[in-house]
């Protein structure tokens, strides 16, 4: 065999090699939400609660991973969220070059699929909705607490889920617990 038929069947080896990495390597898709009693998410594209330790599980658990969300919700951030990559399901043009920008939920499911890593489904309700049935895990932040709102956490089946305790807090009389939710 000469160093040419070698270097060809090195190439074709490699090239079948990526191709195949890239069918194997699935992004791990996590959900990120805080609920009341009732699955309520928001209301006037606000968020109804505001706790200090749950931000800040927020901020520890998406810290420099990709985070997706809607337009309305990405509208709702007070501001860039430092240190992650934002991805934005949207028919609008954000001017802002640090968002990426999908109209196309499937291109999108598609593109983040290349990467092997976490990547964090931060809401809202229509994002959460079309992310869930590709979530091996969803992280609730569950508060005894019930609120008008006008979107909601969609309704799935727990018992697909093993649940586990990750902490309980109160904070301003309102009392809470972080939990997850891992795939059976
Ligand atoms: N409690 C929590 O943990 C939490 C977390 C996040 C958000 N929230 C709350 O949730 C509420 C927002 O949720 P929401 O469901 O109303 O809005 P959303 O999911 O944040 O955004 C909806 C928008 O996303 C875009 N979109 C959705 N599906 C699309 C698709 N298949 N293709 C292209 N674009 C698509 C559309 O934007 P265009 O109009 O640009 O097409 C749509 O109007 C707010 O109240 C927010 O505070 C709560």
């Amino acid at each position: 065999m000469n160093l040419f038929i070698l270097a060809n069947l090195y190439l074709t080896l490699r090239t079948l090699f990526c191709k195949f990495k890239m069918v194997i390597e699935m992004a791990n898709f996590k959900i990120i939400a805080a609920i009341g009693q009732n699955g309520e998410l928001g209301r006037n594209n606000q968020l109804l609660w505001h706790l200090k330790q749950d931000l800040l599980f927020f901020k520890e658990q998406t810290m420099n991973k990709k985070i997706v969300m809607g337009y309305k919700t990405y509208l709702s951030l007070p501001k860039y969220l430092p240190n992650r990559d934002h991805y934005v399901l949207t028919s609008h043009k954000i001017e802002d070059k640090r968002i990426h920008t999908f109209n196309n939920y499937e291109k999108l499911y598609a593109y983040l699929n290349t990467f092997d890593e976490d990547i964090f489904i931060i809401g809202g309700a229509s994002i959460y909705r079309l992310f869930l049935p590709y979530c091996q895990e969803i992280l609730l932040t569950e508060i005894n607490d019930s609120k008008t709102a006008d979107c909601f956490f969609p309704d799935f089946d727990k018992t697909n889920y093993e649940k586990t305790l990750i902490g309980s807090y109160t904070e301003e009389k309102t009392t809470y617990q972080h939990v997850r939710y891992l795939k059976k």
